[in-house]
């Protein structure tokens, strides 16, 4: 075993929110669609979450706050008592391994599609087509044209986050985090190349974050605060994204997060070399300085950059998305020092066993 590596900071408790964490170490949200098609939690789910339930916190797969915010093949929905049930089981597993789970909650915007929606229309902040393609129950098909929400909408939505969150607690999370990362509806009306409102919820930076902001607030009236992550990909370009400030905007979420007290913030965006690495200058950076609560960093970390970025206190835990999916046993092989499996790109988010809960642990 290698002193240095079992001695890291990654493996030193942290208080964050209303939880203890054994360590640094986050399993970042990863759809793996295993589901079933009304958005049951599949069965399937229980060993793969509880087997990495030694990680600091696990965070679901996105998951759907309502039918209109689904889009997406196999992926689990938290709207309907057969998905309380269906968490309900995966919680209680976690938990008797010893284990904190959070669920990720998910609004897809425009990148779902009609063939998802009984024939309507995606909803977006605008009407601008992603480019790109959803893979729908019937093949391929190309991003369509959404349809841009009215105020009134936007507040049936913002009611439906609250109550996703009141089935999340009574399902047995932690906690949930509010999925405004990677382009999906949260991510549109905060970034201005998918955002062209006239409106309280679009121009400035102010405007386009209200959205968010009025989730966050009515999700911490239904549970506590501290049970409330957020996660945002500043300079991600998934999902045809782009922003013309990505300084100017993020740095304005983080400052508005800051006082709201949460469990934590969660910032996606890929170290230099990693896959999913965008060329733009880094937000993470002017993030720290904004916000002084607990942040959370991810892409392309491995054990000794996911430290380094610990001590120099550009974060206060790191999440791992592939590394925890190809290795239930990741913390393990962090602290000896053993070598990780290779993750299976092909089996990413077809159904079944294969691929999913049949990775090797160390002997
Ligand atoms: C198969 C797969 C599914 C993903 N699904 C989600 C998701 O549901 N929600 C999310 O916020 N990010 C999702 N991501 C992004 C990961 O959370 C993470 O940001 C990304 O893998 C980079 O981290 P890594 O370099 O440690 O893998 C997914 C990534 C992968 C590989």
């Amino acid at each position: 075993m290698s002193k240095s590596i079992a001695e890291s900071v990654l493996f030193s408790p942290l208080r964050v929110g209303a939880l203890s964490l054994p360590n640094r170490m986050v399993m970042a949200p990863m759809t793996r669609g295993r589901n079933a098609a009304d958005g049951t939690p599949s069965e399937l789910l229980i060993p793969y979450y509880s087997s990495r339930a030694d990680a600091g916190l696990l965070i679901t797969e996105a998951t759907a706050i309502s039918t209109t915010a689904r889009g997406w093949l196999g992926a689990p929905g938290i709207h309907a008592p057969s998905h309380v049930e269906g968490w309900r089981r995966v919680t209680d597993s976690v938990h008797r391994a010893g284990g904190r789970i959070f669920c990720q909650l998910w609004h897809m915007g425009r990148v779902s599609h009609p063939d998802f929606l009984d024939g309507a229309l995606p909803v977006a902040p605008s009407a601008i087509a992603a480019k790109g393609s959803s893979h729908t129950p019937k093949g391929k098909q190309d991003y369509v044209i959404p349809r841009a929400l009215s105020v009134a909408e936007i507040g049936a939505i913002v009611g439906e986050y609250a109550q996703a969150t009141k089935l999340a607690r009574e399902a047995g999370f932690d906690g949930i985090e509010l999925h405004g990362a990677n382009g999906y509806l949260i991510d549109q009306f905060l970034r201005d190349g998918s955002n062209q409102r006239s409106d309280a919820y679009g121009g400035t930076p102010a405007k386009r974050a209200r959205f968010l902001l009025e989730v966050v607030d009515a999700v911490s009236a239904a549970w506590e605060k501290e049970r409330i992550g957020v996660r945002i990909s500043p300079t991600g370009n998934y999902n045809d994204m782009r922003d013309s400030d990505p300084q100017a905007t993020f740095t304005h979420v983080a400052r508005e997060l800051a006082p709201r007290g949460l469990a934590y913030l969660h910032v996606t965006e890929a170290l230099p070399g990693s896959p999913m690495h965008v060329p733009l200058p880094p937000v993470t950076p002017a993030i720290r300085s904004a916000y002084p609560g607990t942040l959370i960093v991810n892409g392309g970390y491995d054990a000794k950059t996911a430290a380094a970025a610990i001590e120099r206190k550009q974060a206060e835990l790191v999440a791992f998305g592939v590394p925890f999916l190809a290795n239930p046993d990741l913390v393990k092989r962090f602290q000896r020092g053993a070598t990780l499996n290779a993750p299976d790109f092909a089996t990413l988010y077809t159904p079944g066993a294969k691929g999913y809960t049949d990775y090797p642990t160390l002997g």
